[in-house]
């Protein structure tokens, strides 16, 4: 008979000696607390930040009515003092904060505390002699370089919002964002490098340019050496106005309450919001989850391969690590450049303590083959991480077994944009893990499941994620409309913030993320709006209607199934086909690639005119059709033809 895997993984006796909480009883103890004295156990916490001064009347305010609330509001503080200068002054200055590793493998570069810190005050300077002041929004429009890092610090340091675009996303994506939050200043690179190829960047920010913005001034770094135009008057070098600027800026005195940063993010609707975070929540949130997430310990080596470009990036390369004092690695490049075995080659070479990556990526590795793996040393690997999709069970184990040596605690992070940092993640010292559950809460959290028509569910029964109150790093608004941010959030289902995921809690209470519930479609672990794919299709002189759906994907979890109809005068071809999916790449950006495109005659609707995704979901998925309620529907006999030319 076939051997039975492993449901539970406890952590080794080993593993306990760096544990920050070791035990189920204790992790229950401060868990309780903070949920039934959040004020006090917050107000406690706070000392874990440094402050000009703790002047707020009240931890923790809530306005449920008008859904604000602030966390330490009247506490003054700021963020990059927080993330560098008290580490320089407490014994770190030679201690590295930040390693790239570039696309090139010998082309690493380390910045140490103090150094970091010499190269944030100067790109600040650089940012005030723009004309940046306290409150202005500054776009990021950077690869994985470390001038990223020092622009997002630099800004915090003198109170700008940065708001950073995915050097990934298209030029009209950037246009959208840059628009929205009225950037005047617009940091940038003339290319990145990737997997050895170039990729064009500021290419795509004078497209962009060519229409009406706020933008005043472009800051190019030189990455690539590629030609590139710069316009007179507008776009300077990043390294000519560094040589100008002083290494001394102080920092700006912020209210806990004021913004830090926007980061956008697609919902169900056709616009990205653009996220809002504050200055001490967010921060506090980022630092305590990322020590307790990884047990984090002075002198580990620690690797998130996300992009800082997506939230995982703000929170785990850039904040919440620096915080910390810890050593943060960036990588530039891919897992298959120069080989397949360029990430191990880097755990080898820095020996890395703690790994936190995608889903999507262990998948990937997976597939690649274990020699990859094995034929480097990885005995350095403490604790692995997992974020951004749910990770079955089946790949858990291998990233347990192969990547971790059968040694490694998984800390499977589940959390969100808005969320700001973890909010249900296995703590690995406290308890034995299970094999693709996020586990339990963090501190703070109060998670409950319910179903669509806000009843609680049963025990083991798929629902709804809630979360009962809000917590220090939970987003407070978005980006010009309160309205959006409500209704999205804390209306759904009054009184909770709706997360938009479905789950269920077994008999332990320990809880199974299940994916989205909206129509938000996560390709490697990237939230894709259903709406803004079909409104880039819409835009396209052919298409008269388009309902997007996701389908399971063996590697990214989910791809993007396209069903169209076409305006009268065009008929479907393979050039067509074609020319839709260039368009969705040009229009939103190539990781909204639509795996498939299924030309149709008509879209199952209501009698209202709305297109019925649930239908479009099961066929797509490959559903025969016939287990379907079609009840709705105008006209039933649309079914037959959607599933004879299923693609
Ligand atoms: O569906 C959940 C999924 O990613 C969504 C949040 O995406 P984003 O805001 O881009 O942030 C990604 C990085 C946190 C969630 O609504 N998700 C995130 N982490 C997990 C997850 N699904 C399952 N397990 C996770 N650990």
């Amino acid at each position: 008979m076939a051997k039975q895997p492993k449901t539970e993984y406890p952590p080794s006796a080993e593993y306990l000696k760096r544990a920050h909480i070791d035990s189920y009883e204790k992790y229950k103890k401060a868990y309780d607390r903070s949920i039934k004295d959040p004020e006090g156990f917050w107000g406690e916490l706070a000392d874990e930040l440094d402050w000009y001064s703790k002047g707020w009347d009240k931890v923790f305010h809530w306005d449920k009515k008008e859904c604000r609330f602030t966390w330490f509001k009247g506490g003054k503080l700021n963020v990059s003092y927080n993330c560098l200068d008290r580490h320089v002054k407490n014994g770190l200055k030679n201690t590295a904060a930040l390693i790239f590793e570039a696309d090139e493998p010998d082309q690493s570069r380390t910045y140490t505390y103090a150094q970091l810190l010499y190269e944030v005050q100067r790109f600040a300077n650089v940012l005030k002699s723009k004309g940046v002041k306290r409150g202005d929004r500054v776009a990021v429009y950077l690869p994985m370089i470390p001038e990223l890092a020092i622009c997002l610090l630099a800004c915090a340091r003198i109170g700008a919002i940065h708001s950073v675009v995915f050097s990934g996303f298209s030029t009209d994506s950037l246009y959208n964002r840059v628009v929205d939050c009225g950037a005047r200043v617009l940091v940038t690179s003339d290319g990145g490098f990737r997997g050895g190829r170039h990729i064009d960047i500021k290419g795509k920010v004078n497209e962009m340019l060519e229409r009406e913005t706020d933008v005043e001034t472009v800051i190019v770094v030189k990455r690539t050496g590629t030609d590139i135009v710069m316009e007179e008057d507008r776009d300077v070098w990043w390294d000519d106005e560094m040589a100008k600027a002083s290494p001394v800026c102080p920092c700006e005195e912020m209210d806990a309450e004021d913004t830090l940063f926007l980061l956008y993010t697609s919902g169900s609707t056709g616009k990205p919001k653009g996220v809002v975070h504050t200055q001490a929540g967010y921060l506090l949130g980022a630092m305590l989850t990322f020590r307790h997430a990884f047990d984090y310990r002075p002198g580990d080596i620690y690797w998130c391969t996300a992009d800082i470009g997506w939230i995982t990036g703000h929170s785990y390369i850039l904040y919440g690590p620096l915080a910390e004092g810890a050593t943060t690695l960036m990588f530039e490049g891919v897992p298959n450049y120069p080989d397949n075995g360029r990430m191990w080659e880097i755990v080898e070479k820095w020996k890395v303590d703690v790994f936190y990556t995608a889903p999507t990526a262990i998948r990937m590795m997976r597939k690649t083959g274990d020699e990859w793996i094995l034929k480097h040393d990885l005995t350095s690997l403490k604790v692995l991480g997992s974020v951004g999709e749910p990770i079955d069970p089946d790949v858990w184990r291998w990233y347990y077994e192969v990547v971790g040596g059968g040694r490694c605690p998984i800390s499977d992070t589940y959390w969100q944009t808005e969320t700001g940092s973890h909010i249900i993640l296995p703590l690995p010292g406290a308890y034995p893990q299970k094999p693709g559950s996020a586990m339990k809460p963090f501190f703070g959290i109060e998670p409950t499941l319910i179903n669509e028509d806000g009843s609680p569910t049963k025990t083991g029964e798929q629902g709804r994620l809630v979360l009962k109150k809000p917590w220090p790093s939970c987003a407070r608004t978005v980006w010009n409309d309160h309205q959006m941010y409500r209704q999205t959030y804390w209306e759904v289902y009054p009184g909770y913030y709706f997360t938009g995921d479905g789950a269920r809690m077994d008999e332990d209470g320990d809880i199974w993320i299940t994916g989205r519930v909206d129509d938000v479609i996560s390709v490697a672990g990237h939230r894709i709006g259903a709406a803004e794919v079909e409104a880039a299709l819409i835009s396209h002189k052919s298409v008269a209607e388009a309902a997007v759906v996701p389908i399971p994907d063996e590697i990214k979890g989910e791809a993007i199934y396209t069903f169209v109809t076409l305006k009268q005068g065009f008929e479907e071809s393979e050039e067509l086909v074609k020319e839709l999916i260039t368009h969705v790449r040009k229009e939103v950006g190539p990781i909204a690639t639509p795996k498939t495109i299924q030309v149709v005659d008509e879209l199952p609707k209501t009698r209202s005119g709305k297109i019925v995704r649930r239908i479009l979901r099961k066929i797509a998925g490959g559903g025969d059709g016939k287990d379907l309620d079609t009840s709705a529907l105008v006209d039933p006999n649309v079914i037959g033809a959607l599933v004879k030319g299923r693609k």
